[in-house]
């Protein structure tokens, strides 16, 4: 155990992309736990593209980071000190933290991971934690997936989107992805079982490109991008087609000048199409509906994953923007200690 606790905090509201100006670097003592409280040695950070939007003054389905606070982050750790029962010294818990080396948490904020199932810890911030959830939910709630449509997703070789793809391989859907750059269309095609992948930096007309791969039209999009994405996803409904919107990510530092919406919402009337929201912390009660299937399809080599770990709690704000320029290879987390 270190004895000093090193923290980022939001020092003000970054504009456009997060620069280093927006942070400022805090070393104190660790923290003692309160009544009822235990103090979580944070192993790895989640790099989600959420906490973009809670660097905002409006926040976004959560409320924003006080200026002056820890990075808020969805993180995974060991428990070191304990006056919660429920959580004692040595247990593995994930849940709502920050970028430092240690967090006092409440019962609630975090949970107990089921570590028997054997993975690598990693693995409980990805297919296993939060990101799995989200797929799962998203495409089998709110896109109501069926076994054999035509399903469509972006941000195809990310955290959420590389998993909603082969979860739609399993029901036997046509599955076409769309993400940036050669070598990611490639692990989709040839590693993971996509039926086609569109590299959207390449692709010239996006919207052709979709319709050549989905002539029928896609019966659920699963959209992580926004942007002119959505627009291009949006000329090739089927009809009945279901949107599930989990993230819009090309706009997440637009903050001055947001893009207008798409200029063919008409479509949705004409394709009597369902747009309709995720928020996978609606679905945290049932987590583990969604995470015992997906075990079950790791067991099976069903469903595969990648995981990009970069080191070093200093390095968190430049690794945290390779979110944006997609310079990372799978789930992006931050490694900050060793188990
Ligand atoms: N609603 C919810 O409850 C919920 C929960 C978790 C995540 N999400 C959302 O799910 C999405 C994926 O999250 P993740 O954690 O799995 O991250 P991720 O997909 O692993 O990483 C982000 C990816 O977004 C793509 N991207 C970034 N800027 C882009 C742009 N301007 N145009 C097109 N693509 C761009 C990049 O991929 P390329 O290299 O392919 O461009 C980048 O690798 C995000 O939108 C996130 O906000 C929502």
């Amino acid at each position: 155990m270190t004895e000093t606790n090193r923290e980022w905090l939001l020092a003000k509201r970054p504009e456009g992309e997060p620069t280093a100006a927006d942070y400022e670097w805090r070393e104190g003592p660790v923290p003692e736990p309160g009544e009822g409280e235990f103090v979580v040695r944070i192993l790895y950070a989640a790099m989600d593209p959420a906490i973009r939007g809670w660097m905002d003054p409006s926040g976004n389905y959560m409320p924003p980071i006080p200026l002056g606070t820890p990075v808020r982050s969805v993180v995974l750790g060991k428990v070191v000190k304990s006056n919660a029962a429920a959580h004692p010294v040595g247990q593995i818990v994930s849940g709502l933290g920050a970028w430092a080396d240690y967090v006092v948490a409440r019962p609630g904020m975090m949970g107990p991971v089921p570590v028997d199932w054997g993975h690598d810890l990693s693995t409980y911030l990805h297919p296993l934690g939060a990101v799995g959830a989200t797929a799962y939910y998203g495409l089998f709630e709110i896109g109501r997936l069926k076994d054999g449509e035509n399903l469509l997703v972006s941000g195809a070789a990310g955290g959420v989107g590389s998993l909603v793809g082969q979860m739609g391989k399993i029901k036997g859907c046509r599955v076409v992805g769309i993400a940036g750059g050669p070598e990611k269309c490639r692990w989709l095609t040839e590693e993971l079982g996509f039926d086609a992948a569109i590299d959207y930096r390449a692709a010239g007309d996006l919207s052709a490109e979709i319709g050549r791969q989905l002539p029928d039209g896609f019966d659920v999009y699963f959209e992580n991008v926004g942007g002119p994405t959505l627009e291009a996803a949006m000329d090739n409904m089927a009809i009945g087609a279901r949107i599930a919107i989990c993230g819009m990510i090309s706009a997440y530092n637009d903050t001055r000048n947001p893009p207008p919406g798409p200029r063919n919402m008409w479509n949705i009337l004409v394709k009597r199409a369902h747009v309709e929201g995720l928020l996978v912390a609606d679905y945290f009660p049932r987590a583990m509906e969604a995470y015992s299937a997906i075990n079950d399809w790791i067991k099976a080599g069903r469903l595969k994953f990648k995981v990009d770990v970069r080191d070093g709690l200093e390095n968190a704000p430049e690794v945290f923007n390779l979110l944006f320029s997609g310079a990372h290879d799978g789930k992006l987390l931050l490694k900050i200690a060793d188990a």
